[in-house]
């Protein structure tokens, strides 16, 4: 929050950013303007008309023009009803159009920006700019920004109507205007920065509910509700302090927007009753310079409120580049390689290192490995030791920091993004599920698949059988909205989901890590058909699952300590035997080691 200096001088450059996505609408954007600033001018042209009126048919008692002079009103002030209503409709389409696109970039963008991303901010952030901001952007550009327009226009021919009525009675309201121009400055750099604040602020709200809802087991186990619900009023206390901080400023903006006209009307009527009296001003001119006043009440007190939707709007804009402009580092290559059919599968990682952005560890420090095509290799390794991390480099989840991946010698960061998906099959530590149908969740693995490849997937993933037990098979809605699935349940369908593109090369990150020992040998079962045949990378805790593999990789330190076979290694590789045996311990399965392993891993895991 230092830079909050800069930012006063910035509303107009970050505002300016919004002008490419206004640029497509600027036609109809400029016929709004048009048709408010006729519309404002048919309501200033009215006083004209009074004066006509008291210094006419009034002064002189004749009356014989006066049907034309009230239908002339008549006219002007249906002409400004009808120029309004158009204002109305004619800017709907554009603002929504920006908005809606604004938006769909932005949810675009934080597809394609990589993972990392998401470890940095707060998913409350990113929905209160999709959504809050966006709409404030959209208020601007439907309102604050035409009425800028028009009313300082209206207020400049306004003041001139003023001065070709009456040079004195138009100083009268240049001189009490002056200083609302030096007030709404000071009030636009104190505004902002509060503006800005209360945005930041709603985000961390947004945040905290987000949470709270997604992890109520948790919070709820561990009875952290009254806690969580103190933070929570602690935050919005802290919102409403910003939101009142507001109020006071512009409080006290209203307050000289008002005392200020009022003055100038005191002073005309003073200096033109004095004008009267010595015979330079006639009645009609006082009367139709006091209503000419009163008509530019509204665009002087808007310019205040018109500064702070304004700032409002910077601010929004402002919060939304600052995702727009994050970098997305995983892009698509501009010349992609195509790979050679049929794809055989061969995974490379050749001196790779990673560490995350800011981040000065590195936890891959050289790693070189060889998957050759059609093996299973189980990679095993002490928590924390960089095997998702691993993982994450075949599918382009992240990009190596140096060295590179390759697939049947092609880098992955060579290959188009989509082929390269469609070629890895991935399934993640936690299987998420989204608030679709079973086939929608499985078919979010390859795009169009049929109902006969879901069930396919679904039957080598060993799922088919409780799919169809469930209420309404295939069509039930699982995730967030739906149905509860157990873990091993949802285990499977993940796994059902790697497989139903076919790919060549499946990636899988400890894909039994939420089953009982039951179940475990019947995904287990699932997996050795599902790795028949393709190249795959599977993060393994257990021997059993090691087992399926036809050689282990084993990471210590970021780099590989030791490949070959899990008998081999076993026989002959100490450290590895320690790490085996302890993760044997932990799943309590028949294993080598028992409670003793148990306590090694717990010790291990006490010395991190
Ligand atoms: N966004 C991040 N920034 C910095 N360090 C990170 C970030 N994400 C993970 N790490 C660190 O990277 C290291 C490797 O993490 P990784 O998830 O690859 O371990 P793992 O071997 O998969 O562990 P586990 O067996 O528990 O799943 C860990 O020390 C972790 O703390
Ligand atoms: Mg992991």
């Amino acid at each position: 929050m230092t830079d909050l200096s800069d930012r006063s001088t910035s509303t107009t450059s970050t505002l300016r950013r919004l002008w490419p996505h206004v640029r497509p609408h600027r036609a109809r954007v400029l016929l709004v303007i048009f048709a408010t600033l006729v519309a404002m001018l048919c309501g200033l042209a009215i006083p004209l008309v009074i004066r006509e009126v008291v210094d006419g048919p009034i002064a002189r008692g004749d009356t014989g023009s006066l049907p034309w002079l009230v239908l002339l009103v008549v006219v002007l002030g249906l002409a400004e009803a009808g120029l309004f209503y158009l204002r109305r409709k004619l800017i709907a389409a554009p603002s929504t159009a920006v908005e809606a696109t604004m938006r769909a970039e932005l949810y675009a963008h934080l597809q394609a920006l990589p993972v990392s991303f998401h470890d940095r901010w707060q998913s409350g952030q990113l929905l209160s700019r999709a959504t809050t901001d966006l709409n404030t952007v959209r208020r601007f550009v439907a309102f604050a920004a035409i009425f800028l327009v028009v009313n300082t226009a209206v207020l400049v021919i306004g003041l001139g109507v003023l001065f070709h009525l009456s040079a004195l009675l138009g100083a009268v309201l240049l001189v009490t205007s002056l200083p609302l121009v030096a007030i709404s400055y000071l009030f636009e750099s104190k505004f902002k920065v509060v503006a800005r604040t209360a945005q930041d602020q709603a985000g961390d709200l947004t945040t905290t509910v987000e949470e709270s809802v997604l992890g109520i087991r948790v919070l709820k186990a561990f009875g952290r509700g009254p806690e969580l619900a103190r933070r929570f009023a602690a935050q919005a206390a802290e919102l409403r302090a910003t939101e009142l901080h507001k109020a006071r400023i512009f409080a006290a903006l209203w307050a000289v927007l008002i005392v200020l006209p009022e003055m100038a009307v005191a002073g005309q009527l003073a200096l033109g009753s004095f004008g009267i009296a010595q015979g330079t001003t006639s009645v009609g001119t006082l009367v139709a310079a006091i209503t000419v006043s009163a008509y530019l009440r509204w665009p002087t007190d808007s310019i205040g409120w018109l500064l702070a939707e304004t700032n409002q709007a910077a601010a929004a804009t402002e919060r939304y580049f600052e995702v727009i402009d994050e970098p997305t580092t995983v892009q698509n290559p501009a010349e992609p390689v195509p790979l050679a059919t049929p794809v055989r599968g061969h995974v490379r990682f050749e001196g790779v290192r990673f560490s995350h952005p800011g981040s000065d560890d590195e936890v891959l420090r050289g790693v070189d490995l060889d998957v050759r095509p059609g093996e299973t290799i189980a990679l095993v390794g002490a928590t924390g030791s960089g095997k998702t991390t691993l993982t994450a480099l075949v599918p382009r989840l992240a990009d190596v920091t140096a060295g590179r991946v390759t697939v049947d010698g092609v880098d992955v960061r060579d290959l188009d993004l989509a082929d390269l998906r469609r070629v890895v099959g991935t399934a993640f530590e936690e299987p998420v599920l989204f608030s679709a149908s079973v086939t929608e969740n499985v078919a979010l693995g390859a795009p169009g698949a049929d109902e006969a490849r879901v069930r396919e997937a679904l039957r080598i993933a060993r799922a088919e059988e409780f799919v169809d037990a469930l209420p309404w098979g295939l069509d039930t809605r699982i995730g967030e909205q739906g149905l509860s699935l157990s873990g091993g349940q949802r285990q499977r369908l993940a796994l059902a989901r790697a497989v139903v593109g076919r790919p060549a090369v499946l990636v899988l990150d400890d894909p039994l890590s939420a089953l009982d020992v039951h179940t475990e040998a019947e995904v287990e079962a699932a997996l050795r058909r599902v790795l028949h045949g393709v190249t795959a990378l599977v993060v393994a805790h257990r021997p059993s699952t090691v087992q399926l593999a036809d050689r282990v990789a084993m990471i210590v330190d970021g780099r590989i300590a030791a490949v070959g076979e899990h008998h081999h290694l076993l026989e002959h590789d100490e450290e590895y035997r320690r790490l085996l045996s302890s993760a044997d311990g932990t799943a309590g399965t028949a294993g080598t080691a028992g409670t003793a392993g148990s306590a090694a891993q717990d010790e291990e895991v006490a010395a991190r």
